[in-house]
């Protein structure tokens, strides 16, 4: 392994703005250098997606397979010792990423779309009987709104929804008078993965705990653009998927309050969630325990933890402002280009930018600028309300990383530029 040139030993301990070298970080990607198309640069600009992976993130994983792979929890051998410790590992890089209160709160999901499956199941189950209240937003992804109309079929459970403006701001006074006595969840989005607007989470816990209701924050968008400390905001349930965190696939992490957790029933039967087993009769362990029935994946959450020390050893504050800086400029610079709607003009916002080109449709804008070599998520975003809202069927979306630059934006104006010549 090479960590020699690592902007990861270069900034540890060291997370002052001046420590944030991009020109570093992008060597630490190996997909970066790469030349698409005859030559040009990737340009990659669809983080929330799913970002790419650092050098340190894919050498764990390789390092794990090579050296001392094994399943976990389950072996008295060396591997097996090994694994384990490398797997608890994770969760405590985790548990210390969110600022859980145990290590017994960190959950390992495929992502945040089970995670959040697993708490509309398990805890929706036990705690909702027909007429109590969910509380979404109209930015939610559909992965907060389905698992809670599947429970809405089985328990006849109320969904309400607070409403944006036209900013894509999420209205307050509005949710306020949503909140009743049944109120039983509020399941927000902290980032909209659409608009980019930052939802203010910590006065939405509050509120909704002054009407007795849990809060569940889906933080797939928040986490890579900005440090979250769960005890601090006080919520009950935090969501997020490693992917989007510069880490593999297939890992995800539900965190809960460990009472919260304890009380609820198991989501998934299977080895290593049971205390004891007969036919008659089954115990289970407690949290996490209870909620990681079989195999888990133990490569992905050693991956994970690789990639929660690289972005903690930049110092999430240094990322968040760098990426600010080239959000604001790609904001002027769409703003200041003919055609261009950016839709979600929120007070606060973060690393995303949507918007669409008059009379062209999204997809052709993003399969004519994926030839210049950019790559941009383009449809509906897996959060169609929010386009209905908006009354567009779709967007481009320019998604931004720690590794995305001035000089990316440029690429990608200049392609759209090229977009509305072709077109007109
Ligand atoms: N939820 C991911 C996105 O926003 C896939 O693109």
């Amino acid at each position: 392994m090479n960590k020699s040139s690592s902007v990861v030993e270069i900034a540890a301990g060291d997370n002052s703005t001046s420590a944030f070298d991009v020109e570093k970080i992008r060597a630490d990607f190996p997909i970066l250098s790469q030349k698409i198309y005859d030559g040009k640069p990737l340009v990659y600009l669809d983080n929330g997606a799913s970002a790419q992976k650092p050098r340190q993130v894919i050498d764990a994983m390789s390092d794990l397979y090579e050296t001392r792979y094994s399943n976990v929890h389950r072996g008295v051998h060396w591997t097996s010792q090994q694994s384990t410790n490398a797997y608890e590992a994770g969760r405590q890089k985790a548990g210390a990423f969110l600022n859980a209160a145990s290590d017994n709160e960190i959950i390992f999901t495929s992502g945040a779309t089970e995670a959040i499956n697993l708490v509309a199941a398990s805890w929706g189950r036990a705690n909702l009987k027909a007429g109590d209240e969910v509380i979404l937003t109209h930015m939610e992804h559909h992965s907060n709104i389905v698992p809670w109309q599947l429970l809405r079929q089985e328990k006849d459970i109320v969904i309400k929804v607070v409403p944006i403006d036209d900013d894509g701001n999420f209205l307050f006074d509005e949710f306020e008078k949503l909140l009743t006595d049944k109120t039983k969840m509020v399941a927000v989005t902290h980032v909209s993965n659409a608009l980019g607007t930052i939802v203010p989470v910590a006065d939405v816990i509050k509120a909704a705990h002054a009407k007795g209701a849990l809060v569940l924050l889906d933080g797939c968008q928040a986490v890579p653009h900005q440090s979250v400390d769960v005890q601090a905001l006080g919520a009950d349930f935090y969501v997020f998927s490693g992917h989007k965190l510069y880490g593999p696939t297939g890992i995800g992490i539900l965190w809960g309050r460990e009472d919260i957790l304890n009380a609820m029933p198991p989501y998934q039967g299977g080895g290593e969630m049971i205390a004891s087993v007969t036919f008659e009769k089954t115990t289970f362990q407690k949290a996490p325990h209870r909620f990681e029935a079989g195999t888990p994946a133990i490569a992905e959450v050693v991956g994970l933890g690789a990639a929660i020390d690289y972005v903690n050893a930049i110092g999430l504050d240094n990322i968040a402002a760098h990426e600010h800086d080239v959000l604001q400029y790609a904001t002027e610079r769409l703003q200041a280009m003919d055609g261009v709607t950016i839709i979600g003009n929120a007070r606060e916002k973060a690393a995303i930018v949507s918007f669409v080109l008059e009379d062209i449709h999204p997809h052709d804008v993003g399969t004519f600028i994926d030839r210049a070599g950019v790559a941009v998520r383009v449809g509906h975003h897996c959060a169609q309300p929010v386009m209905d809202r908006f009354g567009v069927a779709a967007t481009a979306r320019a998604s931004f990383g720690l590794y995305n630059t001035r000089a990316e934006v440029d690429t990608l104006v200049d392609a759209l530029e090229e977009t509305r010549k072709f077109f007109s």
